[in-house]
Parts: C-alpha cells; sequence; structure tokens
C-alpha cells in the first residue's frame, strides 16, 4: 500500500513537472507567434467552399478572378458555407477581382440567407445551411494562431494539401446489418450505384396495384382520378428522380403550382454545376436544432389519383430536402395507407435527405380506401420503437396527409397517439364541400385528432396545387421543440391521487383548508379524461375512496367534488391509507401516465408506513408527503420519494398550507420536464 502511493505519488509529481514544462515551452511559442505574425498563408483556389475547410477561423490567400459567377455565392454578409470562401470576399467588398489575404470566421448555420447583388458579384439565396461564414480583412487579431496549413474535410480537395489530415465522413449503418464505417469514397460509389441499377429490390413492394383494380369506393368517397385530370395518366415510368410532378402545364392556372420558393435558389433545385459537385460534399450529420423523430403518414387511397400522389411524393421530397435529414437532426420514416396502413420505411432506413429523397421517389401508391384512422393505431404501435429507429431522446411527431376524408374514424386513434406521446399534425387538402359534408365519417376529424384546436397543428389548403404553401409553416412547426410538447406536458398526463388524513386531531376548519389545498393544485392541471385525471381518498383508521381518476372528465366537475368530500374524522393509518391508494386508486391508473401521490397528514401514523411506501415507490408512483402541525418529519421522509428534501414539505400550521401549492406544481413540472422526451 505504502509503496503504491508513494509511485502514485512520485508519477503525479512527474507529471506536474511536464505539465509545467510544456506550459513553459507553449507559452514561449506564443510570444514568439505574436512578436513575429508572418507566418505562410495558405493558397487557396477560388472555387473552394469554406464548408470543405474543417478550420473554424482561418487566413487564406485568394487568386485573382474569383468574381466570375460560376463561383457560387449564398447570402449577404454572412454566407452558408456552401459558398466560394473566395468569392464571397470579393462579393461582401474585402478583396477586388485581383485577388490578396482574408480572414475567414466559421459561424453558426442559418435559417435563411439573402441574395443580393454586391461589388460585381450576384450572390444567391438560399433557405437554410447548417454552417456559416464571414469574412474580413486579414488584420489578424492579438493572441490568435492562424493555421498555415488547412485541414479539408473530404477526400478530394481543390488544393493539393500534404500532409493534412483528411476526415471520413461516415455514414450509420444499415438497420439490421453490422457493416464497417464507410469512407464518404465509398458511400458516393453505393449512391452511384443505387440511382444507376433500377433493378435494385425495392424495399416494400406495393401490393396493391391501383390501375388493374380499383377497390370498391363508398358512398360519397370521392375517386377523383376522374374529375379534374381528365387526360390520360402519365405512366410510372416518366415519373424519374427529380422530374417535377407531372402535370400538364394546361392544368395549372396560371404559376398556381410551383415548387416551394420563398428563396431565388431553394436547396431542391440548386444549380446544375452545383449538383455535380455536391457529392463532394461530406454527409450531413442533420439539423442539430431540428432533432425529431418523424413519421409521415401519406395518402395512398385509390380516391386520391396517381398524380395528386405525385405531387404528395414531391411534396414529401422537399421536405425531406428542406429539414436537413441526419443521426443528430430529424429522422424520418414514412407510412402509407389505403385499406391497411404499410410502412415505405421506417425511422433508421434512410439517415440522410439525399437518401431519403431516393426511396421517396420509389414509393408506388397502393390503392384502397382512405383508412386514417387505422395508420394511426399503426404509427402509434409500430412505427415509433425502439427497433424502428425510435431514439427517445426526440419528439415523436406524426405528419398525417389527409386528400378529402378518412373513410375510418380518427378521434379514438389519434387521442391514443397523443396520450402516448406523439404529436399529430394533420395536413388536410381539399377538404368536402359542403354538399358532400353528409358523407363525413366523422364531422370536423382534424379538429378532433390533433392536440388542440389553435391551429398549430393542422394546416389545409384547398387544392393539391397549393400544398407546397404549407412546406415552410410545418418544417417550422415540426422542428419547434418546445412547442411540441403539446401531447405531454407536466399539466395533462398525470394521473394525480390525494391521500387525505381525516382524523379527529385535524378538525372541521383545517379539514376545508385541506379540501381547498387540493382544489387549488388539482386547479393547475389540464382536467380531462384524456389529459390529468385527478382521484382522491381520505382516511382515519379505515379509508375510503372518495372519487376515482375516471369519475369527473372537466375541472369544474372535479373541483364541486372536493368541495362535497366530508369530514371523516377518527384515528390515523397513513401506512393502511398508502396501500388503500394503490389499490384503489393507481392499479386503475392509465400506463402512459404519470402516478403522482400527493397524500396530507396531520399527525404520527398508528401502523407502519415503510413497506407501503416502498410498495408505491416501487409501483412507480411518486409520492408527495405534506406534514402540518403534528406530522412526524422523519415519518414524511420514509413516505416521500427520493430525494426526500424535494417530495416532503413540513408546515405549522394548516394556514400556511397555500405557500407550498407553487413550489409542488413546479417540482412536478421540474421533473417531468428533466426527463427524456416521450
Ligand atoms: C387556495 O387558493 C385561494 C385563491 O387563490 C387562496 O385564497 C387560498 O389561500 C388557497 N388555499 C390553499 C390552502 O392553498
Amino acid at each position: 500500500m505504502g509503496i503504491v502511493a508513494l509511485t502514485m505519488k512520485a508519477s503525479v509529481i512527474e507529471m506536474f513537472l511536464v505539465l509545467l514544462v510544456t506550459g513553459i515551452h507553449s507559452n514561449k511559442e506564443m510570444i514568439k507567434k505574436i512578436k513575429r505574425p508572418k507566418f505562410t498563408v495558405p493558397q487557396i483556389s477560388c472555387d473552394v467552399k469554406a464548408g470543405k475547410i474543417i478550420n473554424p477561423e482561418f487566413m487564406v490567400k485568394c487568386p485573382a478572378g474569383c468574381q466570375d459567377p460560376k463561383y457560387h455565392v449564398y447570402g449577404t454578409n454572412v454566407y452558408a458555407s456552401y459558398s466560394s470562401v473566395c468569392g464571397a470576399a470579393v462579393h461582401s467588398g474585402i478583396l477586388d477581382n485581383s485577388g490578396g489575404k482574408i480572414l475567414v470566421r466559421k459561424v453558426a448555420g442559418q435559417s435563411g440567407y439573402r441574395g443580393s447583388y454586391s461589388n460585381g458579384v450576384q450572390s444567391l439565396s438560399l433557405p437554410r445551411w447548417r454552417e456559416s461564414f464571414i469574412v474580413s480583412e486579414s488584420k489578424p487579431k492579438k493572441g490568435v494562431t492562424y493555421p498555415s496549413a488547412l485541414t479539408y474535410s473530404s477526400f478530394r480537395s481543390s488544393v493539393a494539401q500534404t500532409g493534412e489530415t483528411t476526415k471520413a465522413y461516415q455514414r450509420p449503418p444499415v438497420p439490421g446489418t453490422t457493416v464497417p464505417p464507410v469512407t464518404l469514397a465509398q458511400v458516393l460509389t453505393v449512391t452511384v450505384a443505387e440511382a444507376t441499377h433500377t433493378t435494385l429490390p425495392r424495399p416494400f413492394p406495393s401490393t396493391t396495384s391501383t390501375t388493374s383494380s380499383p377497390r370498391p369506393q363508398p358512398a360519397g368517397h370521392r375517386n377523383r382520378d376522374t374529375d379534374l385530370w381528365s387526360t390520360a395518366d402519365y405512366t410510372s415510368s416518366q415519373n424519374r428522380p427529380g422530374a417535377s410532378p407531372g402535370i400538364p402545364r394546361q392544368d395549372l392556372s396560371g404559376a398556381a403550382f410551383q415548387r416551394p420558393a420563398t428563396a431565388d435558389v431553394s436547396l431542391g433545385s440548386v444549380p446544375k454545376e452545383e449538383l455535380s459537385t455536391q457529392s463532394l460534399e461530406p454527409v450531413s450529420l442533420g439539423d442539430p436544432n431540428c432533432k425529431v423523430d418523424l413519421s409521415f403518414v401519406i395518402d395512398g387511397s385509390a380516391g386520391l389519383g396517381k398524380r395528386r400522389f405525385r405531387i404528395q411524393k414531391q411534396f414529401l421530397a422537399d421536405i425531406a430536402q428542406a429539414l436537413d435529414i441526419g443521426p443528430e437532426g430529424p429522422l424520418m420514416g414514412v407510412v402509407q395507407y389505403g385499406d391497411n396502413p404499410a410502412p415505405q420505411f421506417n425511422l433508421k432506413a434512410h439517415t440522410n435527405s439525399r437518401d431519403l429523397k431516393t426511396a421517396i421517389e420509389k414509393i408506388t401508391q397502393r390503392g384502397g380506401l382512405s383508412n386514417v384512422g387505422r395508420a394511426i393505431s399503426f404509427v402509434t404501435k409500430n412505427f415509433f420503437s425502439k427497433a424502428n429507429g425510435n431514439r427517445g431522446g426526440a419528439p415523436n411527431v406524426a405528419v398525417v396527409m389527409v386528400d378529402g376524408w378518412p373513410t375510418d374514424k380518427v378521434e379514438e386513434a389519434s387521442r391514443l397517439a397523443r396520450e402516448s406521446g406523439i404529436n399529430i399534425f394533420f395536413i388536410t387538402i381539399e377538404g368536402a364541400a359542403e354538399s358532400e359534408k353528409q358523407h363525413l365519417v366523422e364531422a370536423n376529424f382534424a379538429n378532433k385528432a390533433v392536440c388542440r384546436t389553435n391551429g398549430f397543428y393542422s394546416l389545409h389548403v384547398q387544392s393539391w396545387f397549393g400544398l407546397h404553401k404549407t412546406l415552410q409553416p410545418l418544417v417550422k412547426r415540426v422542428c419547434d421543440a418546445d412547442r411540441l410538447a403539446c401531447s405531454k406536458t407536466c399539466f395533462n398526463s398525470a394521473d394525480l391521487g390525494f391521500v387525505i388524513d381525516g382524523s379527529s386531531s385535524v378538525g372541521t376548519t383545517n379539514f376545508r383548508t385541506v379540501l381547498q389545498f387540493v382544489a387549488n393544485l388539482s386547479k393547475e392541471f389540464e382536467i380531462s379524461d384524456t389529459d390529468t385525471r385527478v382521484g382522491a381518498v381520505q382516511y382515519t383508521y379505515e379509508q375510503r375512496l372518495e372519487f376515482g381518476f375516471d369519475a369527473y372528465s372537466s375541472k369544474a366537475d372535479l373541483l364541486n367534488a372536493i368541495k362535497r368530500v366530508g369530514y371523516w374524522s377518527g384515528g390515523t393509518s397513513t401506512g393502511a391509507a398508502i396501500s388503500y391508494a394503490l389499490e384503489q386508486l393507481f392499479k386503475k391508473s392509465k400506463p402512459n401516465k404519470r402516478k403522482l401521490m400527493v397524500l396530507i397528514t396531520d399527525g404520527r401514523s398508528y401502523d407502519d408506513v415503510r413497506i407501503p411506501a416502498m410498495a408505491a415507490h416501487l409501483r412507480g408512483v411518486i409520492t408527495y408527503a405534506i406534514g402540518v402541525a403534528w406530522a412526524a418529519q422523519d415519518e414524511l421522509e420514509v413516505i416521500a420519494t427520493h430525494p426526500a428534501k424535494d417530495h416532503s414539505f413540513f408546515v405549522d400550521e394548516f394556514d400556511n398550507l397555500y405557500q407550498y401549492v407553487p413550489r409542488i406544481i413546479q417540482n412536478i413540472c421540474t421533473e417531468f420536464n428533466s426527463q427524456p422526451r416521450n
């Protein structure tokens, strides 16, 4: 022991000395650098994009001639890292066309880049990009050491950099297989092969042909292959990747149908030159500001028609592009519904926008009815499983596309989905006209399906031609993690059971105060059968159920019921009361609800509380113990969930109980929010 300690001490001292020496050494170097700022400034060519350079801050020398429009620049002042570094320098006026030294600093990605004409360079707009940079004059900042050689992110760079590291970007393994990490070069080879060989098996072959035998339609459910689209349909062979939906121009009223284009250049239509070099960009890890697990539930019913189905696919592809899919950002899977739901691919099947778009292009229409409710149930039960790539820490979002109206009910299925933590969005297209409303299985189905009717969770367009208008709002909303809490919050996700001491020592007046306390706590929650439910037990020597979780489904009814609870008077068997509450209240709690027990007592229990309390904790009932007057602190701490200081409270007088309402609520919510989402 002594020897070991001694050796350890010696090595610690040794380490300390090494650190000291290195410290002095590097300090010296620093001083040298500041004294002599001359170092070799690396030279780059006009076509080098900032995204290729890994260094966060660097100085470079640009050649002459970077004003040429072939070196694309995206943005103004702040440029997307997809831009030519030197082109951006000319655009921002730091350099003229004769080249020179500049300073480049990487900054965070933006949600939009504005194009402008400046200093002879036309820059382009871009909706969003993962990284940006700014350019300034080459005045080195004091104390900053600039690299004299740059680190490039891809294996093929336009400047030969001997001895520089290259970073191999890895693609996550294909589900179900364990493959060694792939380099970018391998990824590219694979992608090219996938793109050119049409004989590759489709992930989920379609089971229903929409052309050969159309399924019977329910009365009133539209089959619109014939109404709006009377001209000959396009064959699927014309449906090539990247092609716009096959809609004859004359069918479009003016320029009604356009690609989503809030900017000059949407990501989906990067100029040709860019597309050819795009493969050199590293595979994106995804937009970290939008980490969601997304399920698109798409309409494949026969009534939809082929062209609308194609518009839907194009929309999906545009979404996939706009979202910047990746393992560190959003993941997206697709389920198609007809008579029955069919998974097209799950969350982990395609983990970048490009692969995803290729997969979307391969989806074929199933046909059949429009059984949306069945599809939502499928999503709840199967889609968001861990095996299907659900990450757990990311909010679950389902976007349901509905043409016209569903042929089954959606309300109940949606409620169950919401209760299991899925944020449901509905995009409804071409809803029922007044004359068609009689055919609806469920009037107002979208409002019944989504979380609340404030419009956040539903989008409606009159026509498929207008679908692209929903792209930007949808992308913004599904990425807004703070607002996605609607399906589950600390206020709407609990089964809250009160265990109330009705012993003689409390007295009538104080008992009223306790009931007020119960009411004040309950008031903070959203009360309904699908949100938070409240139950209550009163105890003395004995116990009785005042009301169960299923008794009241509105706040008003609940508050009235609390008022009506009659004071019992008797002894204090707190242990038995906890056991009773577990049996009579929490046994009937829903599996996906947070079980919260609030026990209020004014004295030491006649019976043992340890075992019943442990049983409560083991069953996942989060227990708060509120003690008043003669209550025993040690007992409260045994009853309370660990850590006791957050779950047990003591007050001298009943009149001070009210002070703990905000504290308990705050604690409940803090605990809720600190759990992983969904
Ligand atoms: C309950 O709330 C009412 C109204 O805010 C307040 O006057 C009362 O003191 C509160 N009582 C308890 C016990 O929380």
